[in-house]
């Protein structure tokens, strides 16, 4: 059994999901994820404009394990936001997965129509198409510009999280509506300057684990939830195998001071919201 968070809507989440970004759909995504569900993961992470559900889909139906074992997100992108379009893209979702129902569900980005997006998300949810739902990228000033005029309150908002961009004042803000971080790019990206950061390695050495293990724990000791990528299988494995050891209340502190405050990503930025729908246009071959 892997370890659950309960979210503000009482539903339960694995606390590490497996992410898929930039896996492509070429067969790799359906590998991937049939490894890490045969190797113990009950989470993954997707999105539409990953352009490889239908391959999370079919790895989830060839793995053996029931509907219930498994908790899936998926992501609206930008592109359909507008109300119509949400719920056109929604039951898009369902149907490349293969499924009657997704966990989790977020709005991708937090420019455009935001407000008609999420009533669409929220009335997928009333109506048991999607069990809870949620935001993704929004900055202290963004959540502090969308999430008052919302009815519903997101569970989780899934931003760029890691040693070296902790969030702390997000998370802190959050905190108060029982509101969890999913940490996007846990493990900086593969940033080798976080990876080789001498602190990590000292604790890797001391507990015979990873540099991956430790910053992965860390992160999981400070209550956030995480979504590791890797198309390799042993990193696939060890990025799970994460709860056979417990830093100490002094190591955390010392991770803690590693934050630099420096997210590689800036959702505040002007034009971040046009250049993401230049770039990632899911409708290109409809
Ligand atoms: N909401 C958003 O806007 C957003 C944005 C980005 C990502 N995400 C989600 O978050 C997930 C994770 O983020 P991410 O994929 O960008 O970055 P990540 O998981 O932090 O890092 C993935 C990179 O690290 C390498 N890696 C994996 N395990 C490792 C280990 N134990 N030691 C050393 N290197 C390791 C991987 O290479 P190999 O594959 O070669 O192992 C890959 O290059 C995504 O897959 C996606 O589901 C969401």
């Amino acid at each position: 059994m892997t370890q659950t968070f309960t979210l503000n809507d009482g539903n339960t989440i694995p606390a590490v999901g497996f992410g898929v970004f930039r896996i492509p759909a070429d067969g790799s995504t359906y590998t991937a994820v049939k490894e890490a569900l045969a190797v113990g993961y009950r989470h993954i992470d997707t999105a539409q404009a990953y352009f490889n559900e239908k391959e999370v889909g079919q790895a989830i139906a060839d793995s053996g394990l029931t509907r219930e074992e498994i908790f899936v997100t998926t992501k609206l992108w930008l592109q359909d936001y507008a109300y119509d379009a949400a719920v056109n893209g929604l039951e898009v979702s369902l149907e490349k997965l293969g499924l009657d129902y997704i966990d989790l569900v977020l709005l991708h980005q937090p420019y455009g129509q935001v407000l008609d997006g999420w009533r669409a998300l929220e009335e997928f949810k009333v109506a048991g198409k999607v069990k809870s739902i949620g935001v993704s990228n929004m900055t202290s000033k963004l959540w502090k510009e969308y999430v008052p005029r919302f009815k519903t309150l997101p569970a989780v908002n899934q931003v760029e999280c890691h040693p070296y961009a902790q969030q702390k004042e997000l998370r802190e803000l959050l905190a108060n509506d029982h509101v969890l971080i999913e940490a996007w790019g846990p493990l900086g990206q593969g940033n080798q300057n976080l990876l080789n950061n001498p602190t990590i390695v000292r604790l890797a050495e001391k507990y015979g684990k990873d540099v991956g293990q430790i910053i992965l724990r860390f992160e999981n000791q400070e209550g956030i939830i995480v979504l590791p990528k890797s198309t390799k299988p042993a990193r696939i494995q060890s990025n799970l195998d994460i709860f056979s050891f417990k830093l100490t209340d002094e190591e955390i502190k010392e991770l803690r001071a590693l934050d630099k405050n420096q997210p590689t990503h800036n959702p505040d930025a002007t034009g971040v919201g046009d250049w993401l729908l230049k770039n990632f246009d899911i409708h290109a071959n409809d």
